[in-house]
């Protein structure tokens, strides 16, 4: 990082590469599939798991270290209690079916967001699955569930208040790089692309600070339609875009030759 906080772009640009490290996605569009199929919108949340079983693998055969998927948003709470608990079984029974998978398939499982509103099932099943994957290497899965990326940046201010008033941290010397440390995804790089499928194009309070420089991918796509070859073009929109992080494009092309 340099003193602004940011990644250096110098070490951005020397670690380049056309396929991103980390991808980020908004998972949308179950509820519109599900009805599109004049089936209830539930169906279109199980058909939305199958499609990131198949994410999972196609990260792992690219080699992509790091995927983060928005599963429940903070805002979520407010859609109708039916819903919300049947998005709850389905988290609760994924959690049971998938683990052992994703661990023989060497895939670190993480949550981040604040867990305190699930049940005790769901907070023991993250905790044993987190603590079975933690060695794991060839991908990183983060679920972002009961998320919001203004609910990350404040906790993380929560605890460097924290340590400030015991006299650990100087007020005077918190820069960006201070604030890094405490977000729920530190230690992972910022994510490279991040994906929306279902049409919309807003990031609805998901990662705000981490996708600060991200390139962001816009797809009408139905999350459950969203299969190997919808992420195939995201991956192609991805190589053929010219990453800049402030500097200008001549910079960026004497950089490459050097
Ligand atoms: C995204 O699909 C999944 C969750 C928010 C849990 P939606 O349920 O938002 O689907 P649409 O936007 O209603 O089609
Ligand atoms: C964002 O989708 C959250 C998830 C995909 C989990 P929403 O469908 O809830 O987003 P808005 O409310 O339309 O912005
Ligand atoms: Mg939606």
């Amino acid at each position: 990082m340099d003193k602004t906080g940011h990644n250096d772009p110098a070490a951005l640009l020397a670690a380049r590469s056309d396929i991103p490290c980390h991808v980020a996605v908004i998972m949308d569009g179950n509820g519109r599939w599900a009805k599109g199929h004049g089936l209830p919108r539930i169906a279109g949340h199980r058909k939305g798991v199958e499609r990131v079983r198949d994410m999972v693998s196609g990260c792992i055969e690219k080699g992509i270290k790091h995927l983060t998927l928005y599963a429940f948003s903070s805002e979520n709470w407010r859609r109708p209690p039916q819903e919300v608990q049947l998005l709850m079984d389905l988290f609760l029974s994924a959690l049971g079916n998938e683990i052992k998978k994703l661990h023989k398939n060497n895939v670190r499982f993480r949550v981040i967001g604040d867990s305190a509103r699930f049940g005790e099932k769901i907070t023991s099943r993250i905790r044993r699955a987190e603590t079975l994957t933690r060695e794991n290497q060839a991908l990183t899965l983060t679920i972002a569930a009961n998320y919001g990326g203004r609910w990350d940046i404040a906790q993380a201010c929560a605890q460097l208040a924290r340590r400030a008033k015991i006299g650990e941290i100087d007020p005077a010397a918190i820069t960006e790089a201070s604030i890094e440390p405490f977000l729920s995804l530190a230690g992972a790089p910022e994510p490279d692309l991040f994906i929306r499928t279902g049409g919309e194009q807003r990031v609805s309070n998901f990662l705000l600070w981490q996708l600060a420089y991200t390139e962001m991918y816009f797809t009408p796509v139905l999350w459950p339609d969203f299969d190997r070859a919808q992420f195939e073009q995201a991956l192609a929109s991805y190589a053929g875009r010219q990453r800049r992080f402030g500097l200008t494009g001549d910079q960026i092309e004497a950089a490459r030759h050097a």
